[in-house]
């Protein structure tokens, strides 16, 4: 496909450690397009909840001015827990949720690798961790994390009831599955679909989904179906067995930070978030790290950038169509681990410690900056 416009970028720093990982991030993203000649234009936009102590808006008018012509954005974190003084009608508008959705992101990878030079910082076994490589496809638009009915009710009684409703459409699981089939397809030809078929009714649909459309589109690709709870298990114990992941929004969510702890940190996992195509074959996306705003470090200038940095590298490659790029940016930062470089979260007692910025310096100098 020729580009005939600009890849349109925002970065939105957001909420704790999110700026200055972000910050980070941009440096590598602002080499890699002058090193490659990539045609973007890059915006940085205030978003979260300082802009929010000030103006009373998450995501501020000029940001979502921006975000409206924008294909893709780079979120550094959102810090959703402190926010019980934000209406719910300023949440519903500018909440990571509400990103999701107002971008139609519906496939959430998150890959998963294990760095050989940080097999003692992972609590798993050298033998265990060889060879990992995995990505969930995690469903994003759907689930319990968008079903209605929700809220908190009280009762003429004076008791109160928690509702969350668990719903999938067939439409949803067609295009995750879909998506995940295809991914599968370019690497091992791998794919695990993970759900409670034995418990939910949205979980046994997703099984006969995924079963249809294995048989009728992806007959090629190996298939086998896992319980949730099973696949929690079996990413401890068997983890070199997966290749892509397919899951719903809840699961994905869970099991992703489960398997964090086989790249030893979760400061090491970026994820990308896609749209389906729009008719001129671009796909909305958001990249952000898998970890969140770790407000207990935050402005300290010590949380690792390389979630973040990784994001830019599934930028270069689902959005700037910069696979080559894409790959300097990934085999860096495995030469910059495999040198040494440690961020406090992977560091052993006694190792020196860079901060957020001398590990971007780490990166960038095996870039050619
Ligand atoms: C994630 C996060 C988010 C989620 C939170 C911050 C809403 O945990 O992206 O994994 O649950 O989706
Ligand atoms: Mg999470």
């Amino acid at each position: 496909m020729t580009e005939t416009r600009p890849v349109h970028i925002l970065a939105l720093g957001g909420d704790g450690i999110g700026p200055e990982v972000t910050g980070q991030a941009l440096r590598v993203l602002r080499h890699m397009q002058a090193r490659h000649g990539l045609d973007l234009v890059i915006e940085e936009m205030p978003y979260g909840n300082a802009v929010w102590r000030e103006t009373g808006r998450l995501l501020p008018a000029e940001t979502e001015a921006v975000l409206a012509r924008t294909d893709a954005v780079l979120f550094g974190a959102a810090d959703s827990l402190g926010r019980g003084a934000i209406s719910p009608e300023e949440r519903a508008r500018g909440s990571l949720l509400a990103l999701r959705r107002r971008l139609g992101l519906f496939a959430n990878l998150r890959p998963v690798r294990a760095e050989r030079a940080l097999d003692e910082v992972s609590p798993f076994k050298p033998r265990i961790l060889a060879g990992v490589d995995l990505v969930f496809v995690r469903e994003l638009s759907g689930g319990v994390y968008y079903g209605e009915p929700r809220g908190i009710e009280r009762h003429a009684d004076g008791a109160r009831r928690g509702v969350n409703t668990h719903v999938y459409t067939e439409d949803q699981i067609i295009r995750a599955a879909r998506f995940a089939f295809a991914l599968a397809r370019g690497r091992r030809g791998r794919l695990t679909s993970v759900d409670k078929a034995n418990v939910m009714e949205a979980g046994a649909l997703w099984r006969q989904v995924v079963t249809a459309l294995h048989q009728d589109e992806f007959r090629d690709i190996a298939l086998d179906h896992m319980l949730a709870d099973t696949c929690a298990l079996m990413l401890g114990r068997d983890p070199q067995r997966f290749d892509v992941v397919l899951t719903d929004n809840l699961f994905g969510d869970l099991l992703s930070d489960g398997a964090a702890a086989l790249a030893g940190s979760l400061g090491l996992l970026p994820s990308a978030s896609l749209s389906a195509p729009a008719p001129d074959g671009r796909r909305r996306a958001l990249y952000e790290p898998v970890h969140g705003s770790a407000p207990d470090i935050a402005g300290k200038g010590v949380a690792n950038p390389l979630a973040a940095i990784l994001s830019v590298a599934l930028l270069l490659r689902w959005s700037a169509g910069a696979e080559a790029a894409a790959r300097e940016v990934e085999a860096a930062v495995t030469a910059a681990l495999g040198a040494g470089a440690r961020t406090t979260d992977i560091a052993l007692p006694g190792e020196a410690v860079l901060g957020t910025a001398a590990m971007g310096d780490a990166v960038l100098a095996r870039l050619g900056a």
